[in-house]
């Protein structure tokens, strides 16, 4: 399964940091924030990952991160994507990357304290379709919330004012390859934007959409909020400790 970390859009949230360097630059604790996605995928032994940047201060990943060999990635490639064209718009990048395999994509916002190396197995064994991580948040309004029907999963409806659940979708996703037609037939939502819960959906749809609970806490850090949130989990816990050489 290869990986894929989706680290473009503009950031606008954490401005004016975001004027002078890329969101995923920025400092979570003692690491740049892209860190920490890259470890949570070397960890699941998934070690051939395509970063996908955008706009601003693209050229900075690469200064960073080299060819990725400090932090345990035997294959790093990057993508540029250009404008603001949504996850599942930036996803659409790694067609060629990914191939006939699978991938376990991961926004480049997102921190988690443990790991996913369960989940990352049991996709692999799943014949086909796309598993989702899910995690219950005092905020589900913020987020992708999923719909149940006793036990089973039957919508999920992006950043709903009244959520049906506490049941947030986190940005961590594993698929087919199928993803990238999918991604090809989404249209812009509202915020002109194309949406990966639209994708996820589809999967919904044709019955191959898997869930897991997410063990641990997790965080976005995309708001001054989080960021500072996710900064003190990460101190807190000391997790996601790695030995970079760096
Ligand atoms: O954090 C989990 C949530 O992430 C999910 O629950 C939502 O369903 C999902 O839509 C997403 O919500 P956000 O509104 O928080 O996503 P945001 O626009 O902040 O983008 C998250 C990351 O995705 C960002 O750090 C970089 C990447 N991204 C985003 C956009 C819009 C790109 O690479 N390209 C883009 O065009």
């Amino acid at each position: 399964m290869k990986g894929m970390i989706l680290a473009g859009g503009l950031g606008t949230r954490l401005r004016p940091m975001t004027r002078v360097t890329n969101k995923h630059l920025l400092p979570v604790y003692d690491r740049p924030m892209v860190y920490y996605p890259i470890e949570c995928l070397v960890n699941a032994g998934i070690t051939e990952i395509m970063i996908v940047t955008g706009e601003e201060n693209a050229g900075d990943f690469i200064k960073l991160l080299r060819d990725g060999s400090e932090l345990g990635i035997t294959r790093l490639e990057y993508a540029f994507q250009v404008g603001e064209g949504g996850i599942a718009d930036a996803l659409k990048l790694g067609r060629h990357f990914v191939g006939d395999d699978k991938v376990c994509v991961i926004l480049g916002d997102n921190i988690i304290e443990g790991n996913i190396k369960q989940a990352a197995d049991d996709f692999r064994k799943q014949a086909s379709g796309a598993k989702i991580l899910l995690k219950e948040v005092p905020d589900p309004h913020r987020f992708g919330v999923v719909e149940f029907d006793g036990d089973e999963v039957v919508n999920i409806i992006e950043k709903p004012k009244d959520p049906p659940s506490n049941m947030a979708v986190t940005g961590l996703y594993m698929y087919d390859s199928d993803v990238f037609s999918i991604c090809d037939q989404q249209r812009p939502s509202d915020r002109g934007e194309l949406e990966i819960t639209d994708v996820n959906n589809e999967y919904l749809k044709r019955g191959t959409l898997t869930s897991a609970l997410l063990e641990g806490w997790w965080t976005d850090a995309g708001t001054i909020d989080s960021l500072l949130r996710a900064t003190n989990m990460v101190a807190e816990s000391g997790a996601n400790k790695m030995n970079t050489n760096a």
